[in-house]
């Protein structure tokens, strides 16, 4: 009778041991089933600072006007649009090195005060940047000191970007409009 006890458990332990099998392959199994997650890729946070040239006068104008507004009152000139192609550099002077080019355009939106709708890409040229874009728009009081616009999307390096540009002007000359304006960016971006 001890023979026989042998094949009993031993079966009895085959049929245990199919029943955990399949108990795990069956739990297992809806999450084969299931899209597997996809990692998600970190977002980076990225500081940028750049001049911004707003070339209105001599030969070679980046920075025409394409709608000349028909208010008479030149302290809001509400109602004129300008069309860009503005270089960026990463210095405060416009000799010093070129980084990118700023293309769109801006109104003159505002009847209290010289107050712009900017709407412009922002498209860099060196470097890891090379070849990706930011986009901005917002409203710019020009003449106060600190203004604020949101950056609304990317590409390329920038691809899902948002966040913030700070404008402080450096520099203005109230004869011809020219001015420089230093760009202080932070941008959230996969
Ligand atoms: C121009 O607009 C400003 C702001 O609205 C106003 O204070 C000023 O009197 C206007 N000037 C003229 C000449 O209409
Ligand atoms: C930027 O990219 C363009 C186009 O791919 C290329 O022609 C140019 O040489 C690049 N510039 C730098 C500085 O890498």
């Amino acid at each position: 009778m001890d023979n026989g006890l042998l094949p009993k458990s031993f079966l009895f332990f085959t049929l245990f041991l199919f029943i955990a099998t399949t108990g795990v392959a069956g739990a297992k199994d809806p999450g084969h089933r299931l899209p597997r997650p996809r990692p998600l890729r970190k977002e980076k946070v990225t500081r940028l600072r750049f001049y911004w040239h707003d070339v209105v006068s001599g030969k070679n104008p980046t920075s025409i006007t394409i709608v000349q507004g028909p208010s008479l009152n030149y302290s809001t000139g509400f109602g004129s649009v300008q069309m860009i192609d503005n270089p960026l550099t990463e210095g405060p002077e416009l000799t010093s090195k070129q980084v990118g080019r700023c293309q769109g355009i801006y109104a003159s939106a505002s009847q209290q005060d010289l107050g712009l709708l900017m709407s412009m890409n922002l498209v860099f040229t060196e470097g890891r940047y090379n070849g990706s874009t930011l986009s901005i728009i917002g409203r710019n009081s020009v003449f106060h000191k600190l203004r604020e616009m949101p950056v609304v999307g990317g590409s390329g390096a920038f691809r899902m970007a948002r966040g913030y540009a700070l404008l402080r002007t450096h520099w203005l000359d109230m004869n011809t409009g020219d001015a420089s304006v230093q760009y202080d960016v932070v941008v959230v971006h996969h």
